[in-house]
């Protein structure tokens, strides 16, 4: 499917501060490091780690390498926003199978070994069945896009993925006209995720999310498999995770192995937690505060004490492509 570059989210390419840019400004030294340290390795990885000067080299997968040759570089750029530098990216996490801290993540998921790996998909599709991370790849184009990523928490960052379209993808598996919904879950490994084998962890295992099959379907959504010109760190979800920018960052689940397409909403981790506080739609609303903080800002990272960085937070996060999606809806009641 052709993507049309989104009219609120677009930009032209050069309207982006590319990352090595920015760091430049602030650390030319460590960009010299960084570029030096990509020198051993292979020929397409070296080639694309080097957009993003600070990012560590790491060896691709197969699958990963193969298509990142082919990729559409900035297919979805984000205005004049500066990119939120990798290191932030990759070490101020959300991912509680991995520890509730935000350092947890990248702390605790180095070594999982994610390959082989595969996505169960069922329900109401009429192509069913075990998708290995190749059979997933092989008819799809990389795409780079660069989104905001609003959390719920009310900070966020601009992130430029790498992935294809999760509509295309849905489309291959063919949903039949039963299915309205398509439902989301993360791996269950208690021995090698500390999160999950914490007794002090109140979550119902799996992570579940949930999207409407008409969100689901919307040219924005993605299934993501890089980031910053290099493969998902684990700690962000390798080797597959979704991405809706439009919505808050819980809806973005990560380490995908089943993909349901259902005739009911499913019910996601969080609003299983904490109905009064999250819901199904999670779309960013500042007008719709969170019950114990206001949603009409966010804290762009990185931030800090004397430097807070806070800026207001729009309506789905800044993608008005996707308001018609809603008109029907009740946005304070369904939150
Ligand atoms: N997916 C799983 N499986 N487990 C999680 O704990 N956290 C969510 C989402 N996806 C989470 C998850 C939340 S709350 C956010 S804000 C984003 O991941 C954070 O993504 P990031 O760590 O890549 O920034």
């Amino acid at each position: 499917m052709l993507i049309q570059i989104p009219p609120a989210s677009s930009s032209r390419e050069s309207d982006v501060t590319p990352e090595s840019v920015y760091l430049s400004r602030r650390s030319l030294l460590a960009v010299a490091g960084g570029l030096a340290a990509t020198a051993a390795l292979p020929r397409v990885a070296r080639a694309e780690v080097s957009r993003y000067a600070d990012v560590e080299s790491v060896a691709a997968p197969t699958w990963f390498g193969e298509k990142l040759a082919g990729t559409r570089w900035q297919a979805v750029t984000a205005g004049d926003e500066v990119l939120t530098p990798f290191e932030d990216a990759s070490h101020y996490n959300n991912f509680y199978e991995f520890g509730p801290d935000k350092g947890d993540p990248a702390r605790n998921a180095s070594q999982y070994k994610v390959e082989p790996w595969s996505v169960l998909v069922d329900g109401e599709v009429a192509k069913p069945g075990r998708y290995s991370l190749d059979d997933l790849f092989k008819p799809q184009q990389l795409e780079e896009r660069i989104y905001r990523l609003r959390c719920v928490e009310a900070w966020s960052m601009v992130i430029p993925w790498l992935g294809f379209s999760l509509g295309d993808f849905l489309s291959r598996v063919e949903p039949t006209g039963q299915a309205k919904f398509v439902r989301f879950e993360t791996i269950v490994d208690r021995e090698r995720m500390v999160g999950q084998s914490s007794s002090f962890s109140l979550i119902d295992w799996p992570y579940v999310e949930g999207l409407r099959l008409d969100e689901a379907m919307h040219p924005l959504a993605i299934l993501a498999v890089g980031m910053y010109g290099r493969v998902l760190p684990n700690q962000n979800g390798a080797p597959l995770r979704l991405v809706v920018p439009w919505k808050y960052g819980f809806k973005s689940i990560k380490s995908i192995v089943r993909i349901s397409l259902t005739r009911e909403q499913p019910k996601n981790t969080w609003q299983a937690l904490a109905p009064n506080e999250y819901g199904f739609y999670a779309n960013v609303n500042p007008a719709v505060d969170h019950p114990r903080w206001t949603q009409a800002h966010e804290r762009r990272l990185p931030s800090s004490l004397f430097s807070p960085n806070v800026i207001p937070t729009r309506l789905f996060n800044g993608y008005d492509e996707v308001a018609s999606l809603y008109s029907e809806l009740d946005l304070r009641k369904n939150y």
